[in-house]
């Protein structure tokens, strides 16, 4: 027998298993949480080893494959799960984590009448956070980010991805990028940096005769081979709105990104019909996001995509449309039924979406988008994980996946959107660690 205990857990105990097994959902299997219910299959159990998912399943069975594998079950150490939901870790797929200073005065203005892009035109909005972020130190932007990636873990949250965005220079971006990545690197919520250097035209373009390509211009020649020679983003995301980047900048920024090794993705169709889910669809991004304003055409372009075997995640964000007191939101359901996979996110930030809480971004999906539970939770698990380009390795509770889990306080996972604002993980696990609870 293999040395167990120190390195393994058995988690037994639950109601209901929710596995996600199977892979990336289209259409109906959205819906498909791929359960498994102690009131069918007797006592369940899962085993995770060396950071790992072992073996899920019956507690039989598990106890069965653990012996196969060497190990022996009662060296294992125990977690009660008490009649609780086991699901995988859930995964953000959206965030602008790191920034200085807070927005809260936009509301009353956005209340008064004024728009989200005229404050922004008047140098409000996303510019002044950048204002804010080019003067904060590194230390405070990582205790920034510190603290909210552990409000984020205590509502079952293990895996995030982080944009840049609020720095707009070299420096500022670098230095956003960079703590993303110190952040991930300490854990334990694991942090997936995205450079989004086009998030807005910064003050220094403003006067040129072509704002958005003197911009684009400084973007390609200067931070993207920064960016790229140091390694420190996995993706590259535009804010493709008309108005801030036209399909055209996006389009350039990103095949450039691409060539550097990059994964892209894209701000795309928020507030207007701009073209951003055809653009993702034709670049074959990861994901679109936002989508509140995605035309029919838009849809039809993510649809082929999936139907061709390279889909785009359509990643929409409800806590932003309510923000933003919008009363068109993403058509999920119409995207679901057109075979487009959908993942759920915060869109955390300071502007639009000042909610860390990815729970309450699916309860939102559901009651505001149409969304059933089932599909809500795969939105934050399965269908996030492929978002964010972990779709083989996280997001599901699979032999051989990372040993990410969320014990909820809940005997089904429908019950998780359900208990709107509530904080229901009572445990949760990191790479087979308790990290949060018992
Ligand atoms: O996803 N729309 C662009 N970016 C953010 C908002 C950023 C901000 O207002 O600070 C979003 O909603
Ligand atoms: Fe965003």
């Amino acid at each position: 027998m293999r040395e167990a205990a120190g390195s393994g857990l058995l988690v037994e105990g639950a109601s209901e298993v929710v596995t996600m097994a199977g892979g990336l959902r289209r259409g109906t299997t959205q819906g498909d949480p791929a359960a498994l219910r102690a009131s069918e299959l007797g006592p369940l159990a899962v085993a995770l080893f060396d950071g790992l998912v072992a073996a899920v399943g019956p507690a039989a069975e598990v106890r069965a494959r653990l012996g196969a594998m060497g190990l022996d079950p009662d060296a294992l150490g125990r977690l009660d799960a008490r009649g609780g939901t086991v699901t995988p870790g859930l995964i953000d797929p959206h965030t602008h984590l790191l920034f200085a200073g807070t927005r809260e005065g936009e509301l009353r203005m956005r209340q008064d009448g004024a728009d989200y892009l005229a404050i922004l035109r008047a140098g409000g909005g996303i510019l002044s956070t950048v204002r804010a972020t080019r003067k904060a130190s590194e230390e405070a932007l990582e205790a920034h980010g510190r603290r909210w990636l552990r409000e984020m873990l205590a509502s079952g949250v293990t895996t995030v991805e982080a944009k840049s965005g609020y720095g707009l220079d070299v420096d500022t971006e670098l230095r956003l990028l960079r703590v993303a990545g110190r952040l991930g690197t300490e854990g334990p919520v694991e942090v997936v940096p995205t450079w989004l250097g086009a998030h807005a035209v910064p003050p220094e373009h403003r006067d040129a005769a072509d704002p958005p390509a003197s911009y684009l211009g400084s973007l390609l020649r200067d931070q993207l081979p920064q960016v790229a020679r140091q390694g420190i983003a996995r993706f590259c995301d535009v804010f493709c709105e008309r108005g801030v980047f036209e399909v055209q900048h996006a389009k350039r920024l990103l095949v450039a990104a691409r060539e550097t090794g990059m994964d892209l993705r894209l701000h795309a169709d928020e507030l207007r019909d701009s073209g951003g889910a055809a653009l993702a669809a034709e670049l074959g991004a990861r994901s679109a996001d936002h989508l509140a304003a995605i035309p029919d055409a838009g849809i039809e372009a993510l649809g082929r995509a999936a139907d061709d075997g390279r889909p785009v995640v359509a990643t929409v964000l409800p806590a932003t449309t309510f923000y933003l007191r919008k009363e068109r939101v993403a058509p999920a359901r119409a995207l679901i039924d057109r075979g487009v996979p959908v993942a759920v996110g915060t869109d955390f930030n300071p502007g639009t979406s000042p909610t860390a809480s990815l729970p309450l971004a699916l309860s939102m999906a559901c009651v505001t988008l149409g969304l059933s539970a089932s599909e809500a939770l795969a939105a934050a698990t399965i269908q996030s994980a492929h978002a964010v380009g972990l779709g083989e390795s996280h997001g599901a509770l699979e032999a051989g996946r990372v040993g990410d889990l969320v014990v909820w306080d809940v005997a089904t996972h429908e019950l998780i959107p359900y208990w709107i604002g509530t904080r229901l993980a009572r445990s949760v696990m990191k790479r087979g660690r308790v990290v949060v609870g018992d």
